[in-house]
Protein backbone atom coordinates (compact mmCIF):
# COMPACT_ATOMS: atom_id res chain seq x y z
CA UNK A 1 0.00 0.00 0.00
CA UNK A 2 3.44 1.98 0.95
CA UNK A 3 5.65 2.38 -0.78
CA UNK A 4 9.45 1.75 0.11
CA UNK A 5 11.07 4.07 1.67
CA UNK A 6 12.01 7.59 -0.30
CA UNK A 7 13.14 9.70 2.03
CA UNK A 8 13.33 13.47 2.69
CA UNK A 9 11.75 14.64 -0.51
CA UNK A 10 9.88 17.30 0.52
CA UNK A 11 6.05 17.53 -0.76
CA UNK A 12 5.37 20.15 -3.39
CA UNK A 13 3.99 23.33 -2.37
CA UNK A 14 0.81 23.61 -4.97
CA UNK A 15 -0.28 26.99 -5.54
CA UNK A 16 -4.25 27.52 -3.98
CA UNK A 17 -6.94 28.26 -6.96
CA UNK A 18 -7.81 32.01 -6.03
CA UNK A 19 -11.63 31.31 -4.78
CA UNK A 20 -10.00 29.17 -2.61
CA UNK A 21 -11.39 31.73 0.44
CA UNK A 22 -14.73 31.92 -0.14
CA UNK A 23 -16.36 29.76 1.63
CA UNK A 24 -19.06 28.49 -0.63
CA UNK A 25 -16.20 27.24 -2.90
CA UNK A 26 -14.60 25.82 -0.13
CA UNK A 27 -17.41 24.00 1.04
CA UNK A 28 -18.22 22.35 -2.71
CA UNK A 29 -14.63 21.02 -1.94
CA UNK A 30 -15.39 19.29 0.83
CA UNK A 31 -17.09 15.79 0.81
CA UNK A 32 -20.86 16.10 1.78
CA UNK A 33 -20.29 12.70 4.10
CA UNK A 34 -17.49 12.32 6.66
CA UNK A 35 -15.39 9.39 6.06
CA UNK A 36 -14.75 9.22 9.70
CA UNK A 37 -18.56 9.38 10.61
CA UNK A 38 -19.26 6.85 8.12
CA UNK A 39 -16.06 4.67 9.51
CA UNK A 40 -17.45 5.09 13.22
CA UNK A 41 -21.01 4.06 12.25
CA UNK A 42 -19.05 0.37 10.93
CA UNK A 43 -18.13 -0.15 14.64
CA UNK A 44 -14.22 1.30 13.98
CA UNK A 45 -12.65 4.01 15.96
CA UNK A 46 -11.61 6.57 13.36
CA UNK A 47 -10.60 7.30 9.72
CA UNK A 48 -7.58 9.93 9.98
CA UNK A 49 -5.09 11.76 7.92
CA UNK A 50 -1.61 12.63 8.07
CA UNK A 51 -0.60 16.40 8.31
CA UNK A 52 1.55 19.14 9.66
CA UNK A 53 1.76 22.71 11.12
CA UNK A 54 2.50 24.26 7.73
CA UNK A 55 -0.59 22.49 6.23
CA UNK A 56 -2.93 22.82 8.79
CA UNK A 57 -2.51 27.12 8.53
CA UNK A 58 -3.07 26.47 3.89
CA UNK A 59 -6.70 25.82 3.60
CA UNK A 60 -8.64 23.95 2.90
CA UNK A 61 -6.80 21.29 4.64
CA UNK A 62 -7.68 22.31 8.32
CA UNK A 63 -11.66 22.71 7.12
CA UNK A 64 -11.85 19.11 5.47
CA UNK A 65 -9.93 17.28 8.57
CA UNK A 66 -12.41 19.04 10.38
CA UNK A 67 -15.58 17.61 7.99
CA UNK A 68 -14.47 14.32 6.88
CA UNK A 69 -11.67 12.98 9.07
CA UNK A 70 -11.49 12.25 12.79
CA UNK A 71 -7.59 11.22 13.49
CA UNK A 72 -4.31 13.63 12.88
CA UNK A 73 -1.17 12.12 12.44
CA UNK A 74 2.08 14.44 12.20
CA UNK A 75 4.02 14.30 9.12
CA UNK A 76 6.95 15.53 10.05
CA UNK A 77 7.14 17.19 13.18
CA UNK A 78 7.12 14.58 16.04
CA UNK A 79 9.75 12.51 14.46
CA UNK A 80 13.17 12.79 16.53
CA UNK A 81 15.21 14.94 14.17
CA UNK A 82 12.61 17.60 13.98
CA UNK A 83 12.52 17.34 18.04
CA UNK A 84 15.80 17.57 18.52
CA UNK A 85 18.60 17.97 16.12
CA UNK A 86 20.76 19.72 18.71
CA UNK A 87 21.24 17.61 21.90
CA UNK A 88 19.15 18.87 25.05
CA UNK A 89 17.70 21.89 22.81
CA UNK A 90 13.97 20.90 21.64
CA UNK A 91 11.78 22.25 18.76
CA UNK A 92 8.06 21.77 20.17
CA UNK A 93 6.40 24.68 18.13
CA UNK A 94 5.21 22.96 15.23
CA UNK A 95 4.12 19.37 16.94
CA UNK A 96 2.33 21.66 19.79
CA UNK A 97 0.50 22.99 16.78
CA UNK A 98 -1.00 20.18 15.31
CA UNK A 99 -1.75 18.32 19.10
CA UNK A 100 -3.13 22.01 20.10
CA UNK A 101 -5.65 22.27 16.67
CA UNK A 102 -6.31 18.49 17.15
CA UNK A 103 -7.90 18.44 20.67
CA UNK A 104 -9.50 21.98 19.65
CA UNK A 105 -11.69 20.48 17.04
CA UNK A 106 -12.15 17.31 18.07
CA UNK A 107 -9.62 14.84 16.46
CA UNK A 108 -7.94 12.63 17.97
CA UNK A 109 -3.75 12.19 17.38
CA UNK A 110 -1.58 9.36 16.18
CA UNK A 111 1.72 10.26 18.31
CA UNK A 112 4.56 9.47 15.50
CA UNK A 113 7.16 8.28 15.90
CA UNK A 114 9.60 7.81 18.72
CA UNK A 115 12.09 5.59 17.61
CA UNK A 116 13.22 5.17 14.24
CA UNK A 117 16.16 5.24 12.03
CA UNK A 118 15.31 7.58 10.33
CA UNK A 119 15.18 11.24 10.43
CA UNK A 120 16.85 10.89 13.45
CA UNK A 121 19.46 13.61 14.94
CA UNK A 122 23.28 12.97 13.63
CA UNK A 123 24.60 12.81 17.69
CA UNK A 124 22.01 10.38 17.90
CA UNK A 125 23.11 8.36 15.34
CA UNK A 126 26.86 8.68 16.64
CA UNK A 127 26.02 7.16 20.38
CA UNK A 128 28.27 3.95 20.29
CA UNK A 129 28.25 3.57 24.55
CA UNK A 130 25.49 0.99 25.77
CA UNK A 131 24.48 2.93 28.94
CA UNK A 132 24.70 5.98 27.16
CA UNK A 133 22.45 5.02 24.32
CA UNK A 134 19.83 3.55 26.97
CA UNK A 135 19.28 6.99 28.77
CA UNK A 136 19.06 8.62 25.90
CA UNK A 137 16.06 6.28 24.54
CA UNK A 138 14.65 6.67 27.86
CA UNK A 139 14.81 10.45 28.36
CA UNK A 140 13.33 11.11 24.63
CA UNK A 141 10.71 8.70 25.25
CA UNK A 142 9.59 10.29 28.60
CA UNK A 143 10.17 13.74 27.73
CA UNK A 144 8.30 13.51 24.60
CA UNK A 145 4.93 11.09 25.85
CA UNK A 146 4.97 13.34 29.22
CA UNK A 147 4.45 16.48 27.33
CA UNK A 148 1.60 15.98 25.60
CA UNK A 149 0.16 12.70 28.50
CA UNK A 150 -3.52 12.07 27.78
CA UNK A 151 -3.75 14.35 24.45
CA UNK A 152 -1.99 11.85 22.58
CA UNK A 153 -4.45 8.41 21.84
CA UNK A 154 -1.78 6.13 19.90
CA UNK A 155 2.07 6.39 20.45
CA UNK A 156 3.68 4.35 17.25
CA UNK A 157 6.35 3.59 19.36
CA UNK A 158 8.75 2.03 17.63
CA UNK A 159 8.91 2.70 13.66
CA UNK A 160 9.99 0.52 10.89
CA UNK A 161 12.49 -1.65 12.99
CA UNK A 162 12.19 -4.97 10.75
CA UNK A 163 14.11 -5.69 7.68
CA UNK A 164 11.97 -7.60 4.62
CA UNK A 165 13.10 -10.97 5.95
CA UNK A 166 11.57 -10.52 9.42
CA UNK A 167 14.94 -10.13 11.30
CA UNK A 168 15.47 -6.38 13.03
CA UNK A 169 16.96 -3.66 11.04
CA UNK A 170 20.32 -2.91 11.02
CA UNK A 171 20.18 0.67 13.08
CA UNK A 172 22.16 2.40 16.01
CA UNK A 173 19.52 0.60 18.25
CA UNK A 174 20.01 -2.60 17.29
CA UNK A 175 23.79 -2.18 17.11
CA UNK A 176 24.28 -0.73 20.29
CA UNK A 177 21.72 -2.16 22.12
CA UNK A 178 20.09 -5.24 20.21
CA UNK A 179 16.16 -5.98 20.71
CA UNK A 180 16.15 -4.49 24.09
CA UNK A 181 15.68 -0.57 23.22
CA UNK A 182 12.41 -2.38 21.70
CA UNK A 183 11.45 -3.04 25.62
CA UNK A 184 13.17 0.41 27.09
CA UNK A 185 10.71 2.52 24.58
CA UNK A 186 7.64 0.62 25.29
CA UNK A 187 8.15 0.53 28.61
CA UNK A 188 8.95 4.07 29.55
CA UNK A 189 6.01 4.69 27.27
CA UNK A 190 3.76 2.70 29.29
CA UNK A 191 5.01 4.10 32.56
CA UNK A 192 4.66 8.10 31.30
CA UNK A 193 1.31 7.77 30.02
CA UNK A 194 -0.49 4.88 30.37
CA UNK A 195 -3.45 6.01 28.68
CA UNK A 196 -1.78 5.92 25.62
CA UNK A 197 -2.48 2.81 23.30
CA UNK A 198 1.18 1.50 22.12
CA UNK A 199 1.96 0.98 18.26
CA UNK A 200 4.58 -0.71 17.04
CA UNK A 201 4.58 0.52 13.18
CA UNK A 202 6.03 -0.79 10.26
CA UNK A 203 4.91 -1.52 6.15
CA UNK A 204 4.94 -4.10 3.74
CA UNK A 205 2.91 -5.81 6.01
CA UNK A 206 -0.20 -6.05 3.85
CA UNK A 207 0.94 -9.61 2.09
CA UNK A 208 0.10 -13.22 3.91
CA UNK A 209 2.70 -15.44 5.29
CA UNK A 210 5.50 -12.87 3.81
CA UNK A 211 8.90 -12.81 6.15
CA UNK A 212 8.42 -9.49 7.32
CA UNK A 213 4.76 -10.42 8.49
CA UNK A 214 6.41 -13.55 10.03
CA UNK A 215 8.71 -12.04 11.87
CA UNK A 216 6.60 -9.49 13.21
CA UNK A 217 4.19 -11.98 14.69
CA UNK A 218 6.60 -14.40 16.34
CA UNK A 219 8.91 -11.12 17.80
CA UNK A 220 5.75 -9.28 18.88
CA UNK A 221 4.56 -12.90 20.42
CA UNK A 222 7.85 -13.35 22.07
CA UNK A 223 7.91 -9.78 23.48
CA UNK A 224 4.85 -9.81 25.02
CA UNK A 225 5.44 -12.56 26.42
CA UNK A 226 8.28 -11.12 28.30
CA UNK A 227 6.36 -8.55 29.42
CA UNK A 228 6.87 -5.92 27.19
CA UNK A 229 3.64 -3.83 26.95
CA UNK A 230 3.11 -3.53 23.23
CA UNK A 231 -0.95 -2.80 22.55
CA UNK A 232 -1.24 -2.79 18.64
CA UNK A 233 0.23 -3.26 15.54
CA UNK A 234 0.12 -1.27 12.29
CA UNK A 235 -1.79 -4.69 9.54
CA UNK A 236 -4.21 -7.40 9.01
CA UNK A 237 -5.78 -11.10 9.30
CA UNK A 238 -2.22 -12.37 10.51
CA UNK A 239 -1.16 -9.72 11.93
CA UNK A 240 -3.57 -9.38 14.13
CA UNK A 241 -3.16 -13.41 15.46
CA UNK A 242 -0.39 -11.87 16.87
CA UNK A 243 -1.18 -11.74 21.35
CA UNK A 244 -2.44 -7.94 21.00
CA UNK A 245 -5.69 -5.97 21.72
CA UNK A 246 -5.87 -4.19 17.97
CA UNK A 247 -4.30 -3.33 14.75
CA UNK A 248 -4.36 -0.49 12.35
CA UNK A 249 -3.66 0.81 9.16
CA UNK A 250 -1.48 3.98 9.80
CA UNK A 251 0.17 5.48 6.64
CA UNK A 252 -2.32 4.67 3.47
CA UNK A 253 -1.25 5.95 -0.05
CA UNK A 254 -2.19 3.89 -3.03
CA UNK A 255 -0.29 5.27 -6.54
CA UNK A 256 -3.58 6.27 -8.48
CA UNK A 257 -5.74 5.69 -5.78
CA UNK A 258 -7.44 3.01 -7.64
CA UNK A 259 -11.31 2.33 -6.21
CA UNK A 260 -11.11 -1.35 -6.09
CA UNK A 261 -7.68 -0.93 -3.73
CA UNK A 262 -9.29 1.87 -1.57
CA UNK A 263 -12.20 -0.25 -1.15
CA UNK A 264 -10.20 -3.37 -0.42
CA UNK A 265 -8.58 -1.83 2.02
CA UNK A 266 -11.39 -0.41 3.98
CA UNK A 267 -13.10 -3.94 3.71
CA UNK A 268 -10.12 -5.76 5.08
CA UNK A 269 -10.46 -3.66 7.91
CA UNK A 270 -13.99 -4.33 8.55
CA UNK A 271 -13.40 -7.86 7.89
CA UNK A 272 -10.95 -8.13 10.72
CA UNK A 273 -12.54 -7.29 14.33
CA UNK A 274 -8.85 -6.15 15.59
CA UNK A 275 -8.33 -3.55 12.92
CA UNK A 276 -9.83 -0.38 14.44
CA UNK A 277 -9.02 2.69 12.23
CA UNK A 278 -7.21 3.18 9.26
CA UNK A 279 -4.63 6.64 8.64
CA UNK A 280 -4.09 8.06 5.06
CA UNK A 281 -1.10 9.49 4.70
CA UNK A 282 -2.17 13.33 3.94
CA UNK A 283 -5.23 15.10 2.33
CA UNK A 284 -4.98 16.04 -1.26
CA UNK A 285 -2.40 14.47 -4.12
CA UNK A 286 -0.45 17.94 -4.22
CA UNK A 287 1.11 17.54 -0.67
CA UNK A 288 1.65 13.80 -0.13
CA UNK A 289 5.30 12.81 0.29
CA UNK A 290 4.86 10.48 -2.86
CA UNK A 291 4.39 13.29 -5.56
CA UNK A 292 3.13 12.81 -9.24
CA UNK A 293 1.32 9.41 -7.90
CA UNK A 294 -1.72 10.83 -6.71
CA UNK A 295 -2.65 8.35 -4.33
CA UNK A 296 -4.52 10.27 -1.73
CA UNK A 297 -8.20 10.95 -1.26
CA UNK A 298 -8.28 14.39 -2.46
CA UNK A 299 -7.03 15.66 -5.77
CA UNK A 300 -4.95 18.90 -6.29
CA UNK A 301 -7.87 21.14 -6.10
CA UNK A 302 -8.86 19.10 -2.74
CA UNK A 303 -11.84 17.82 -4.85
CA UNK A 304 -12.80 14.14 -3.04
CA UNK A 305 -11.60 11.47 -5.68
CA UNK A 306 -13.94 8.40 -6.74
CA UNK A 307 -12.00 6.61 -4.22
CA UNK A 308 -13.32 8.72 -1.56
CA UNK A 309 -16.79 8.45 -2.77
CA UNK A 310 -16.69 4.48 -3.44
CA UNK A 311 -15.37 4.03 0.62
CA UNK A 312 -18.46 5.94 1.71
CA UNK A 313 -20.92 3.54 -0.60
CA UNK A 314 -19.05 0.53 0.96
CA UNK A 315 -19.82 1.87 4.55
CA UNK A 316 -23.45 3.19 4.01
C1 LIG B 1 7.56 10.76 5.22
C2 LIG B 1 6.96 12.14 5.06
O1 LIG B 1 5.69 12.00 4.45
C3 LIG B 1 7.86 13.00 4.17
O2 LIG B 1 7.40 14.35 4.12
C4 LIG B 1 9.29 12.98 4.70
O3 LIG B 1 10.13 13.67 3.80
C5 LIG B 1 9.78 11.55 4.88
O4 LIG B 1 8.89 10.84 5.71
N1 LIG B 1 7.00 5.90 6.59
C6 LIG B 1 6.82 6.65 7.73
C7 LIG B 1 6.57 8.12 7.59
O5 LIG B 1 6.76 6.10 8.83
O6 LIG B 1 7.07 8.83 8.68
C8 LIG B 1 7.14 8.66 6.30
O7 LIG B 1 6.79 10.04 6.16
C9 LIG B 1 6.62 7.85 5.14
C10 LIG B 1 7.09 6.44 5.26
Amino acid sequence: MKSALALLAAPLVAALPSDMGKASALKQRQAPVSIHEAFVGAGKEFFGAATDQGLLQREPNAAIIRANFGQVTHENSMKWGSLEANRGSYNWGPADEVVDWAVANGQLVRGHTLIWHSQLPQWVEGITDAEELREVIRNHVSTTVGRYAGRIHHWDVVNEILAEDGSLRDSVFSRVLGEEFVKIAFEVARETDPSAVLYINDYNLDQANYGKVNGMVSLVQKWVNEGVPIDGIAALEQLASAPVGEVAITELDIAQAPVEDYTAVVQACLNVEKCTAITVWGVGDADSWRRGEDPLLFDNNFNPKPAYDAIIDLLS
